[in-house]
């Protein structure tokens, strides 16, 4: 879909930097040490950098020589990192070059290893466009980044798996970004399909299927669309033969309109990103089966449109779940959860997972709450939980915990069946959850992550342009990392 940028790794050759006709990158420290790369820059622009550096750059500061004498490049950049850099720091860094890059060849002159990785992989994550559907965009192929290091193999194996969580979540961004005449339940089940060519094994559900598996919750939501409502399972078996797997779910809408209970018009273009849990589930099981993941993890995806039609659900319409419970449907533009729901069964039914979390666009409440900053997480198991919100917050990917409790769930009773879709409008985004918990398992450990306000950001954010963030792929490869891969005694 993108050209991601593309990234080669090169012993340092310090006479290349007075060559290379593009844009070339080199580090200074607040205290005004430069590196070899900038004392060869300061030697050709005869003191230029020693100048930058004197008026006491701080850490974060990017500053930009144009057209330097003596060089053949562009333009150089001038960033200032402290030595003991963070993660974050460093990530950003790089991102702010691919900023200021636009299309331009770059040439970054780096050190240590995994600080040179990290800042590729920012760089990476913020070099994304989408602009398939600009007839007018030159689509170049120039993206070459030169990554120039004294033990250019150490930084190439540092970033590989950095690079398969970006190209991860660039399938987030690129879902998330599509628009619903193009990306329709069943050519999104395409695109996750053609996932087998990297060792994944991709199963779809037809309609048929999920009506036999008695999935009447999330037929309902997809019955007034034309797209047939599909249930895909991508299993990626990297662990111990036999190990109960991770299970990661998705609400995957399509397009939102509400249904019969209609969305006003304003703004209503946005629910293009419903499908905002499905696009990191499958994400993540990119990026997994990228980096070749030591994990056993199952990601399964409920596709479905919700459209109004005279085959629509009505408000006030009964259904029945996979786990049986009856469900009076009050609004149906509370479709998300009716998906999920019988998702998360089917998961929990056929693969016994040793844990399983579940992501959704679920309710606008979330940005009442948190804004664009922090999904909402909520769990019913503190160790998942918490390992969950130190991976999150290890990636720099915000994450908040909320709480559930019987007084929530209570708001959900029902009059006619054994339970409603919604709660009023008080705790709207924890009476979701607490309607998502009901169809938990006693012995699963769980976790709800509601996404709305995070999966798709009109300003952009440090690494993604305006749109589609991919937030939760970094976050949840992490977790996959420091819980559920094996060791190999490493
Ligand atoms: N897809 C929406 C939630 C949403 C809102 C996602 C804004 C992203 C941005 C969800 O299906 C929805 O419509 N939720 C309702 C629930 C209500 C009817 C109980 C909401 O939040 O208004
Ligand atoms: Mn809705
Ligand atoms: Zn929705």
């Amino acid at each position: 879909m993108v050209t991601p940028v593309q990234f080669t790794f090169e012993e340092t050759n310090i006479d290349e930097i007075a060559t290379f006709a593009g844009r070339v990158a080199v580090f200074v420290t607040p205290e005004g040490k430069l590196d070899p790369a900038a004392r060869r820059v300061n030697r050709l622009t005869k003191g230029a950098i020693a100048r930058l550096v004197e008026d006491e750059p701080k850490a974060g500061d990017a500053r930009v020589l144009a057209y330097p004498i003596g060089m053949a490049a562009e333009a150089v950049d001038v960033l200032c990192l402290e030595r003991n850099a963070d993660v974050p720091t460093v990530r950003k860094a790089g991102a702010e070059l691919a900023k200021k890059r636009g299309n331009k060849n770059l040439l970054m002159c780096v050190g240590n290893a995994n600080k040179a990785a990290e800042m590729v992989f920012g760089l990476a994550l913020r070099d994304y466009s989408f602009d398939v559907h600009k007839t007018s965009e030159v689509k170049e192929d120039a993206r070459q980044v030169t990554v120039m290091a004294t033990k250019p193999d150490e930084v190439a194996e540092a970033a590989a798996p950095l690079l398969a969580v970006a190209e991860g979540a660039f399938f987030t961004r690129d879902l998330v970004n599509e628009p619903a005449n193009v990306l329709t339940t069943t050519n999104f089940a395409e695109r996750l399909v053609a996932m087998q060519d990297l060792g994944l094994e991709v199963e779809v559900l037809e309609e048929d299927k999920l009506a036999e598996l008695g999935m009447g919750a999330l037929l309902s939501v997809g019955q007034g669309s034309d797209s047939p409502s599909k249930v895909v399972v991508m299993k990626w078996m990297g662990g111990e033969e036999g190990s109960a797997p991770l299970a990661l779910v998705g609400k995957g809408v399509v397009f939102d309109t509400g249904g019969i209970s209609l969305k006003p018009a304003a703004g209503m273009e946005d629910m293009t990103m419903d499908m905002g849990g499905a696009g990191v589930v499958a994400g993540t099981m990119r990026a997994l089966a990228l980096r070749k993941a030591k994990a056993n993890v199952v990601g399964l995806v409920g596709l479905v449109e919700n459209m109004p039609s005279g085959n629509a659900t009505r408000p006030g319409d009964v259904v029945t779940s996979m786990k049986g419970d009856t469900i009076e449907v009050i609004n149906t533009d509370a479709e998300g959860r009716l998906v999920l729901c019988d998702v998360m069964h089917y998961a929990q039914e056929t693969f016994k997972p040793s844990a399983m979390i579940d992501l959704a666009t679920l309710t606008g409440a979330v940005i009442i709450g948190l804004g664009h900053e922090n999904a909402g997480v909520f769990s019913n198991d503190d160790t998942l939980c918490n390992s969950f919100l130190r991976a999150a917050s290890q990636e720099g990917e915000g994450a908040w915990r909320l709480p559930l409790g019987k007084a929530y769930a209570d708001q959900l009773k029902s009059r006619i069946a054994d339970v409603k879709n919604v709660g009023g409008r008080a705790a709207g985004s924890i009476t979701a959850a607490e309607f998502l918990h009901r169809f938990v398992q006693d012995e699963t450990p769980w976790m709800h992550l509601d996404i709305a306000g995070v999966a798709h950001v009109a300003g952009g954010t440090d690494f993604a342009p305006k749109g589609a963030t991919g937030w939760g792929v970094a976050a949840l490869n992490r977790l996959v990392s420091n819980r559920f891969e094996v060791t190999d005694g490493k």
